[in-house]
C-alpha cells in the first residue's frame, strides 16, 4: 500500500514545502512453514514497516529511524533495496528515507524483507513510477540479502512486496509465483524476547544434507503448497511440523521450543514451528478462538 504525501521541513523556524515525500508500507511475513526453506512464505495482517522517501538532489540513500539501527546501504535494507531502485531508474538524484519499524528487529517474521520492500516501493513512487515490477523484484531481493549475509532469497521479500502466499526460488532472476489462499488461515505468533540475526541463523546450517532427507523434504513441500492453495489446512499442517533439514538444527537454539509446540498442540493447533531464521513461532490454528488459546 502506498501514497504520496506534502513533505514539510523547518526553515529557519518556518514550516516550508518539500518534495513530496512518497509513503508505503511493508507487510510482516512467515517463511519457511516447515518444509519450504528459502521457497515459502506469506504475508501477516496487522504488522508491518513504513517507509517514507523523499528525492534529494545530492546522489546517494540516508536514512533516518525510529530505532537504531545501520544507516547504510551496505547493511540496511531499506537503504539498499532504494539504491537498486536509484541506480536502475538512472535519473542521478539520491534519496531520504524514513523508516518506522512496527516489526521487532531480528525476529523472524520479515522485519528486514518489509523494510526493504516498503523502501523499493516508496523511492520508485517518490521518483514518479519509473520501473516496472522486474525491478522491484531485483530491488528487494537485493536489499534483504543485506540481512542475510549476502544470500538472495525472496521467501519474505517477495510477499512483502505482493502481498499473500508466493512460492519464490533462490535462483537469478528469481522464479515466483503468486498463489491464492482458498480462505483466511489463522495463526497465533510466538515472539520471545530473544533476537536472532538471520545471518546467524543460515551460518549454523550444514553445507550438505542427506539425500534421502532432501527428498522427503521436497515431496513434503509440493504437498503442502497444493494443501495450502487448496485451503486444506489441517492436512498442509502436518508437512509443517516435520522438516527434515534446518528446523532440526535451529530449533536447538531456542530452548521454548519443544514446549512451544507441545503446548500449541494441546491448544488444538493443527501446526506449530518456528518462523524463517526464529526465534518466533507461529501456531496454525482453525479460527480465531483456537489461535488466542494457543497464544496463552
Ligand atoms: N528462509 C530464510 C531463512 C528466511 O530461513 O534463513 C529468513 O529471512
Amino acid at each position: 500500500m502506498a501514497r504520496t504525501i506534502e513533505n514539510t521541513v523547518m526553515v529557519d523556524g518556518r514550516r516550508m514545502t518539500a518534495a513530496p515525500a512518497a509513503v508505503a508500507y511493508g507487510p510482516a511475513s512467515m517463511s519457511n512453514l516447515g518444509p519450504g526453506f528459502d521457497t515459502l512464505g506469506l504475508c501477516i495482517d496487522g504488522l508491518g514497516d513504513t517507509v517514507s522517501a523523499t528525492i534529494t538532489e545530492a546522489a546517494g540513500v540516508t536514512v533516518q529511524s525510529d530505532v537504531p539501527l545501520p544507516s547504510t546501504p551496505d547493511r540496511n535494507t531499506a537503504a539498499r533495496a532504494a539504491q537498486v531502485i536509484l541506480e536502475a531508474a538512472g535519473q542521478g538524484s539520491g534519496v531520504h528515507l524514513k523508516v518506522r519499524k512496527g516489526i521487532p528487529l531480528g525476529s523472524g517474521i520479515g522485519g528486514s524483507a518489509a523494510s526493504a520492500a516498503a523502501g523499493a516501493w516508496a523511492t520508485n513512487l517518490a521518483l514518479g513510477c519509473p520501473l516496472d515490477k522486474a525491478a522491484l523484484v531485483e530491488a528487494v531481493l537485493e536489499g534483504e540479502s543485506v540481512a542475510s549475509g549476502g544470500a538472495r532469497h525472496g521467501d519474505n521479500a517477495l510477499p512483502a512486496l505482493f502481498g499473500g502466499m508466493v512460492l519464490t526460488s533462490s535462483t537469478d532472476p528469481a522464479d515466483y509465483r503468486l498463489v491464492k489462499l482458498a480462505k483466511p488461515l489463522y495463526i497465533a505468533l510466538i515472539l520471545p524476547q530473544i533476537s536472532i540475526l538471520t545471518a546467524d541463523a543460515r551460518g549454523i546450517l550444514p553445507p550438505e544434507v542427506p539425500f534421502r532427507a532432501a527428498v522427503l523434504n521436497a515431496s513434503d513441500l509440493a504437498f503442502m503448497a497444493h494443501d495450502l492453495a487448496a485451503g486444506a489446512y489441517a492436512r498442509a499442517g502436518r508437512y509443517m511440523m516435520r522438516d527434515r533439514l534446518v528446523e532440526p538444527v535451529r530449533g536447538a537454539l531456542l530452548p521454548f521450543y519443544d514446549a512451544v509446540r507441545t503446548s500449541a498442540l494441546a491448544a488444538g493447533a493443527w501446526a506449530c514451528a518456528i518462523t524463517g531464521s526464529g526465534p518466533a513461532m507461529f501456531a496454525l490454528a482453525r479460527n480465531r478462538a483456537v489461535a488466542a488459546k494457543a497464544s496463552e
